[in-house]
């Protein structure tokens, strides 16, 4: 649905940590294919080098979340994700740029990403705050019955 013809949505962003693994593990299972687990957004989370932000609603609920890894100045976003009720209402927009904004105070300066071609929605959303692809890897992702996708790979620079 088109945002204009939502109501908007009321949440705050802010950086998360371990104690959010089991909401971005709820969150992840309900939006990607092949599931992350609780224990690996935990060991992700506590990282020194992973950068992780929550769109959070009334109550703290956990509506988006955005995780990165960064080192030598470059970061790779790992994952996004939006609750399927919240979509199309701007979280992921606002989401990815206090993201990126965290990326860039940690001194990164160039962020990269995969994303399926079919992801219209994603896509948007990258070109949106500043994404423009930059090649293709051809059998990045595997689907359930077996067969393979290419992604693009998509780079923002921080200026
Ligand atoms: C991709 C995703 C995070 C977008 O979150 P969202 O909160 O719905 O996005 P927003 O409402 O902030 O939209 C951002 C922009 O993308 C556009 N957009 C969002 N969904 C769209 C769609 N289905 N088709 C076209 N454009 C779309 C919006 O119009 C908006 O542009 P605008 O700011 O000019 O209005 C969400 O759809 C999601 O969680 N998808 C499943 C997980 C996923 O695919 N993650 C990315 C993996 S690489």
């Amino acid at each position: 649905m088109f945002a204009f013809l939502r109501k908007p949505a009321s949440y705050t962003i802010r950086p998360i940590g371990p104690s959010a693994s089991a909401e971005c593990a709820r969150l992840h299972a309900t939006a990607f294919a092949h599931p992350w687990s609780a224990p690996e957004f935990e060991s992700l989370l506590a990282a020194s080098n992973t950068i992780g932000d929550g769109a959070l609603a009334r109550g703290n609920s956990l509506v988006g979340f955005a995780l990165s890894r960064h080192a030598a100045g470059e970061a790779e976003i790992l994952s996004v994700a939006v609750a399927k009720s919240e979509r199309a209402r701007g979280i992921g927009r606002d989401l990815i740029n206090a993201h990126l904004a965290r990326l860039a105070a940690a001194g990164v300066t160039s962020v990269f990403l995969e994303v399926e071609p079919g992801n219209a929605s994603a896509i948007a959303l990258y070109r949106r705050v500043g994404f423009e692809t930059v090649g293709e890897r051809k059998g990045y992702y595997r689907k359930p019955a077996g067969s393979a996708v290419s992604a693009l790979t998509l780079r923002c620079d921080l200026g």
